[in-house]
């Protein structure tokens, strides 16, 4: 089976190939970072025209790359929602154009699915060292009657997922206010780093020189639910203190943007994967999946994979952030279920997971 993903939902105009067991074939994406960058953040409008620009040469260079052509696919995935409404209609349409021409299966695709369905897939030139594949490691926690713990972290969601033994997934917390992305975009811009922030965070909190006074965490105690503007508000009210914001003529002094970027990382991390660990063993989980962009930031994979009692699966750094092969992958799933849509699929920009479970 080889299954074309499209992804349109926010910043990324991207197309990815896989086949049956969920190698990787393609991967091809289009950031539109460097424009948003000059904003601060992302501007709809500009991203759904960027869109339209790139994704033909997207769609064919994934093709090229996978050595496949149209007669090739089996299913076209793409994702429906959530997203942007203008800009996942680019993909969608798209992806019926595609069906209509070619008469291959459409399949419509949850975006969060994607994100943590990327953990079943693999890239053609990653090292498989324990002998088993992280796909047959989680198909087996599944096989065993036992669930999988997915923590979804990106710019617009943080949730703690449970994936049943049938596939079925159920949402067990979620964010009161930010996502956790949000608030490393939006603590990012109080101390004058660029977009997106999570990397930049990452990056100068490498530079602190001496350990940072801890910023507060808020554990929510008595639910699976996050909430980060309470952390946000905090590392404001510090940079006011230390006199970096707002931003004055003199430039910050790099010292104080490390240690706060740094606490906040920390604060973060900590309470992420302190959380969800807790939930894995309320819930007798047999492992453990984080997936979103946020599941690139280094400290967080390290801390997971050094604190986890069970095992962790944690795609590659090109399959965490937005990517069409984490939507072909799910759609992969959905379609070998029998999954099928039609020319009423339409965008759901408010699209939550839990709401189209994945059928037996
Ligand atoms: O999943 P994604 O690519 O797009 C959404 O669906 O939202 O996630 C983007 C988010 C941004 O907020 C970005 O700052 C964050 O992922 N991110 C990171 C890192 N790389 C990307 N956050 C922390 N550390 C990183 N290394
Ligand atoms: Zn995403």
């Amino acid at each position: 089976m080889i299954v074309l993903g499209i992804e349109t939902s926010c910043d990324e105009t991207s197309a990815g190939i896989v086949d049956t067991s969920g190698n990787v074939l393609a991967n091809v994406v289009a950031s539109q970072v460097d424009i948003h960058a000059r904003y601060g953040g992302i501007v709809p409008e500009i991203a759904s025209r960027q869109h339209v620009i790139d994704i033909r040469s997207v769609v064919t260079s994934s093709l090229q790359q996978a050595d496949k052509d149209w007669n090739d696919l089996d299913a076209i995935a793409v994702t429906h929602g959530p997203g942007l409404a203008g800009s996942l209609i680019i993909g969608l349409n798209m992806a019926k154009g595609l069906s209509a021409a070619t008469g291959v299966p459409l399949v419509g695709v949850n975006h969060l699915e994607g994100h943590i369905f990327a953990a079943w897939a693999t890239l053609k030139d990653r090292p498989v060292d324990s002998g088993e594949n992280d796909r047959e490691l989680l198909d087996g926690v599944l096989a065993e009657g036992k669930s999988v713990m997915c923590l979804l972290v990106s710019g617009g969601h943080t949730e703690l997922v449970l994936l049943h033994p049938n596939r079925r997934f159920e949402l067990i917390g979620g964010t009161r206010d930010d996502a956790a992305g949000e608030a490393f975009d939006k603590v990012a811009r109080v101390l004058g780093l660029r977009y997106p922030g999570g990397p930049e965070i990452q990056r100068v909190a490498t530079m602190v020189t001496s350990e940072p006074e801890p910023l507060s965490r808020a554990w929510m105690k008595g639910t699976y639910d996050f909430s980060f503007s309470g952390i946000k508000t905090a590392v404001l009210n510090r940079a006011r203190r230390e006199g970096i914001y707002p931003p004055a003529e003199q430039p910050a002094s790099p010292d104080v943007v490390a240690n706060l970027a740094r606490a906040f990382q920390d604060s973060v991390v900590d309470v992420l994967v302190t959380k969800t660990l807790a939930a894995a063993a309320e819930f007798g989980c047999g492992a453990i999946v984080v997936a979103g962009g946020v599941a690139a930031n280094g400290p967080l994979r390290e801390a997971f994979h050094s604190l986890s009692p069970v095992p962790v699966v944690i795609p590659p750094i090109s399959l965490c952030t937005d990517n069409g092969a984490m939507i072909a992958m799910a759609g992969a799933m959905r379609f070998s279920e029998g999954a099928r849509d039609g020319w009423g699929l339409d965008v759901e920009p408010g699209l939550r997971i839990g709401s189209v479970a994945v059928t037996t």
